[in-house]
């Protein structure tokens, strides 16, 4: 097989310090969604209060006309994998489940980033099906990083570290077809990072490269189909789905998860770089 050509962009370390300002928009609209997702409220509401938090920081979803598409967040519910489209008509209801995508850009810089929560008390295969994808998340973060350090890494040790994770956590369908990806001056960069794979292949991990790495499994079935909307990517088993991510910078001397507020230091503590000025938590 012929080796691709990826087009990847290395930032210096003052760019990933505006990549950590925009991450932390983006962090602070997740946070306040993440305190507002209760039974009765509507996805639109949600995405409301993305977009003045983002415009409020000075920054501008990018998510919005993105292809034309139509809001600031992914609120994707239940059997709903990812991209579907908030609406006033889609209120929560208590036993769901909801994934929220969110991106903004600050002064040319990106952040993109994704949670999900259960609304109300949901079932505990449920959240435990969140809990999966977010141990598969930080394990793919914790590859990334450890890839970084030693030279060695290279792109698909953080695919394999992800789909690891995953089968560990139990029976998931892993979602193929979408996957995580560069950001930096654009929200979908080189090279497409997948959540499952061999190791070993693919680009050397180095200190510049800012990914974005975002799982997403199921319930049932790995298969899903897009809504006649042109958006909405469900599970073809209609069986529930989970949806994180995070936007990540390699730097010298580890990680900065620079969408989570404390740089990832919870998760990873070692692994995290010394080096938060634009974010140390304040
Ligand atoms: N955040 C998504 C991703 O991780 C992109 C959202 S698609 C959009 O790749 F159209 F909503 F922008
Ligand atoms: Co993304």
């Amino acid at each position: 097989m012929r080796r691709q050509q990826l087009d990847i962009q290395l930032k210096t370390p003052d760019q990933i310090d505006r990549m950590r300002a925009a991450g932390l928009v983006v962090a602070d609209a997740l946070a306040k969604m993440r305190a507002a997702v209760a039974p009765g409220v509507s996805t639109a509401e949600l995405d409301a209060i993305a977009e003045a938090t983002i415009r409020d920081a000075g920054a501008v979803p990018s998510f919005k006309g993105y292809h034309g598409y139509p809001a600031t967040i992914c609120s994707s519910v239940n059997e709903q994998v990812v991209h579907a489209i908030p609406t006033s008509r889609q209120v929560l209801r208590e036993g769901d489940i909801v994934s929220i995508d969110c991106g903004a850009v600050l002064d040319g810089w990106h952040g993109d980033a994704a949670f999900t929560a259960p609304v109300g008390e949901a079932r505990p295969e449920l959240l435990r099906m969140a809990a999966v994808a977010e141990d598969a998340l930080w394990a793919g973060i914790a590859a990334a990083t450890r890839g970084a350090a030693t030279g060695r890494g290279r792109l698909t040790d953080i695919s394999y570290a992800v789909e690891r994770a995953i089968r560990a956590g139990g029976r998931y369908g892993i979602v193929e077809g979408y996957g995580g990806h560069g950001i930096g001056t654009e929200m979908h960069q080189d090279p497409h990072v997948l959540n499952y794979g061999r190791p070993g292949k693919g680009p050397r991990l180095v200190a510049g490269m800012a990914l974005a790495i975002e799982p997403m499994i199921t319930l049932g079935s790995p298969r899903t189909e897009e809504l006649s909307d042109g958006w909405t990517v469900v599970t073809r088993d209609r069986s529930m789905a989970v949806h994180v991510e995070h936007s990540i910078a390699l730097l010298p001397d580890g990680v900065w998860v620079l969408t989570e507020p404390d740089g990832g230091r919870a998760r990873l503590g070692d692994l995290v770089t010394a080096r938060q000025p634009a974010g140390a938590p304040r």
